[in-house]
């Protein structure tokens, strides 16, 4: 299906959103006539193809800020699950009546991405085990970025998607100074460096399809499924010993 955003709006499923993908703080709230999005055209786009590539049964979302993302990604795909956590402790009021009214639906707010035991208790508890897509909004940090994909790859079903929106974020023109608040951060792209080293180590990453707005990762069909320690999915990456990307 297409989704059109039409002057800064979007109905889906009678479902109203309003776009704002402006910086900072004063980003506008969902409310009860619309729930607030944080997406681009080009980001509908790819999940409108999406979309055809992948019935999930079971979705986790990271980032969700005021669940306009949250709800979207429910009305595309109608998983039979979803979940989400945001690090926002501030519950969304309009979000709380969704889930009220939406069986199978959890958020939980206060709660950090690279938080191991409360995502782990969500795939087993929220999605009974069963998580076929990951979609990755939240820090756009390395590490934290790094620790969520640690924990989530090896919950992921085989044939399933793991999605990193705004990798790019270095490359920006705007993000060139040195007086820029990100230049301390580690780029997104030493992760996807390593994901794609890892691709090329014959490890369970069949595919990885890179656009500017998101990287979405494919995991083979023939791929184990269970918990795993932390650094597990990274034992089959081959480098000849040589140093990681640092940029
Ligand atoms: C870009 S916004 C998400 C926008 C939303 N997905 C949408 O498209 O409408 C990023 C969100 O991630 C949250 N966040 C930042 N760091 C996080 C972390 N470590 N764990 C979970 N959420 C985090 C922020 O509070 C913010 O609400």
């Amino acid at each position: 299906m297409k989704y059109e955003i039409v002057n800064g709006e979007l109905t889906v499923d009678g479902e109203r959103f309003v776009i704002d993908i402006t910086g900072g703080k004063e980003r506008r709230r969902s409310d009860a006539a619309a729930f607030t999005l944080v997406k681009t055209q080009s980001f509908l786009n790819a999940y409108a193809q999406m979309e055809n590539q992948i019935k999930p049964r079971g979705i986790i979302e990271l980032g969700v800020f005021q669940g306009g993302s949250f709800v979207l990604i429910d009305k595309i795909f109608k998983p039979e699950r979803m979940s989400a956590v945001e690090i926002d402790a501030e519950p969304v009021a309009p979000l709380m009546d969704y889930l009220k009214r939406t069986p199978g639906r959890n958020v939980h707010f206060g709660t950090s991405q690279g938080d191991r035991a409360a995502l782990t208790k969500i795939v087993d508890e929220d999605l009974g085990g069963v998580l076929d897509l990951v979609i990755d909004d939240a820090s756009h940090q390395y590490g934290l970025t790094k620790q969520s994909f640690e924990i989530l790859w090896p919950r992921l079903s085989p044939g399933g998607l793991y999605v990193i929106e705004d990798w790019a974020w270095a490359h920006g023109k705007s993000r060139q100074d040195a007086s820029d608040p990100w230049t301390k951060h580690p780029a997104m792209t030493n992760l996807l460096i390593e994901q794609i080293m890892l691709l090329g180590s014959a490890s369970e990453i069949a595919e990885i399809r890179v656009m500017r707005q998101m990287y979405v990762i494919k995991k083979l069909a023939s791929a184990q499924v269970g918990p795993a320690p932390q650094d597990a999915v990274w034992k089959d990456l081959r480098n000849r010993g040589k140093p990681q990307p640092n940029f």
